[in-house]
């Protein structure tokens, strides 16, 4: 069974409770056991992990270059300005392996800061502005 590591970056571990208006009432642990049974359903395992550290999330990707894991991420407020998790996600695209960078809101639509993205030009593809179903879409593409 091939396994996808689902990363998740700064403040994402407050879903449920933060700007809920943004991102919708879903909690980080409601995201983690759905995205869990969507990926017995497609046969992929899925280890949904999340961190407001920088450099733990590099960690995890030199991890997923190891362990030939591809990987889904939602970079949070890092998307917008971290050239030092750029470097590790194109790491991880250049190893052959595939890096969708997923986002609950569409960032485009929102405060112009949030329409640069370090990430999405090292990235295999982009999904935003559908909530949960961000992820769903980036798992149901990693099982193709
Ligand atoms: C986000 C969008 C980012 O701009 C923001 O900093 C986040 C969440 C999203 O999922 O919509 O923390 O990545």
């Amino acid at each position: 069974m091939s396994k996808v590591l689902v990363l998740n970056g700064p403040n994402l571990n407050r879903l449920g409770t933060r700007e809920p208006d943004v991102y919708g009432t879903l909690s980080f642990a409601e995201l983690v056991a759905n995205l869990g049974q969507l990926g017995s359903e497609l046969g992929l395992e899925v280890e949904v992990r999340q961190t407001n550290d920088e450099a733990e999330l590099i960690t995890w990707l030199h991890e997923a270059v190891d362990a030939k894991s591809n990987v889904v991420i939602n970079p949070a407020a890092f998307t917008h300005y971290s050239y030092a998790l750029r470097d590790a996600c194109a790491i991880v695209t250049t190893s052959g392996l595939k890096l969708i960078e997923v986002h609950l809101s569409n960032p485009h639509a929102r405060e112009e800061f949030r329409h640069t993205s370090v990430i999405s030009g090292v990235a295999s593809g982009v999904i935003a502005g559908f909530g949960i179903d961000s992820y769903r879409l980036a798992l149901s593409q990693l099982s193709n």
